[in-house]
């Protein structure tokens, strides 16, 4: 593991006076944390710093062709003040295995940990306290060689930001409602999908603002090929429940595999629901919905948590899931989730750590 060298900030910021009024990730800390990489090297000069603007080339390969990859973690804050992480190692590994498919170096992930386990514990006092906040935690990884030939950068730059965030949606924990995309795909067989790269991102912007203008909260993305089964919504992870039974896309390739989505599939088994991973048809889906036999329809991410669909729309037409609010399976999943992220629930996974 890096020594890691902290320089403390002689600036701090104003802290946000009304935590129901956070957002999601508009508000960052007062520290960061930073490594580099260099070929022949490897990784280097593990540092937290105060927040500040980057200088970068505007040749810097990342503005150019995209080698760029993230991840999304949350710490939490127990009833009797102490924080808690959740399962940031396995956060920190998929960093690892996106990095590979992009041609990034893979990240020490050991130094990684204990440089965010550093600038948390620094930044303590952003954790805000109110129910259903927490901070957010975004391990970003950039190519930084200058110079315009399409290759691997030989430079790349690792650095975690914080963000004391309330709900992801607007909605909080009311149903949102999503349109099934016909026109664009996310991820096609053999590509990104289930990496963590800025371009997932990018291509998914379009018709995201489409279907908000619509009313919309976001799309449900189907497969690259026969534009037939479900995958994600960018977001999150699907999950759709016909009575006990939880059914989520099969991984695929091109499908994120989300912490939150196996954690909540670990969960429900506990819990006592059948939980499948299949390969699920669109069509079918909504002939569920329509004749009531599909009860719930819910995503699953660390930003999201769990959130409820309460309407699915497919071309002109739209339909109510169940009764259109937070089902039971969701709601059961919700409160034993979050019990154990915000440490109300004994964690008996190994997937806490306490800080
Ligand atoms: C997360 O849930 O952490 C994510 O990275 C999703 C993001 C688009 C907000």
């Amino acid at each position: 593991m890096l020594d890691i060298k902290v320089t403390l900030s002689q600036n701090l910021k104003q802290k946000p006076a009304d935590e129901s009024a956070l957002g999601f990730g508009r508000i960052f800390t007062d520290h960061m944390f930073l490594m580099d990489y260099e070929q022949g090297v490897g990784w280097n000069n593990a540092r937290i710093v105060p927040y500040a603007d980057f200088a970068l080339d505007p040749a810097a390969m990342v503005l150019h062709y995209g080698q760029a990859i993230f991840e999304g973690t949350k710490c939490y804050r127990r009833a009797d003040g102490g924080l808690q992480l959740f399962r940031p190692q396995a956060n920190l590994a998929r960093m690892t295995r996106s990095a590979e498919r992009m041609g990034m170096p893979a990240l020490d992930e050991e130094t990684a940990l204990e440089g965010l386990k550093q600038l948390v514990r620094i930044e303590e006092a952003w954790v805000p306290h109110l129910d259903g906040t927490s901070l957010y935690i975004r391990p970003t990884m950039i190519s930084m060689d200058v110079g315009l030939g399409v290759h691997a950068s030989k430079k790349y730059l690792f650095y975690i930001i914080l963000s004391p965030v309330g709900a992801y949606y607007k909605e909080g924990l009311k149903p949102v409602s999503i349109y099934v995309e016909d026109a664009y795909v996310r991820a096609v067989r053999g590509g990104v999908g289930f990496t963590k790269c800025a371009g997932n991102y990018a291509a998914s912007i379009l018709a995201g603002d489409v279907a908000e203008k619509k009313g919309f909260s976001q799309v449900l993305w189907l497969d690259g090929v026969e534009q037939k089964y479900v995958e994600e919504v960018g977001s999150m992870n699907m999950m759709f429940a016909y009575g006990n039974k939880i059914v989520t896309p099969k991984l695929n390739g091109s499908i994120l595999p989300g912490i939150t989505r196996d954690s909540v599939l670990t969960l429900a088994r506990s819990m006592g629901y059948e939980a499948e991973e299949e390969r699920l048809d669109i069509n079918e889906i909504f002939a569920d919905a329509k004749s009531g036999k599909l009860t719930e329809a819910f995503g699953t991410g660390t930003a999201a948590v769990i959130s409820p669909v309460g309407t699915l729309a497919m071309k002109d037409e739209k339909i109510t899931i169940g009764d259109g609010g937070i089902g039971k399976v969701a709601q059961s999943l919700y409160d034993t989730l979050t019990g154990i992220q915000y440490g109300r629930l004994e964690d008996k996974f190994g997937w806490i750590i306490k800080l």
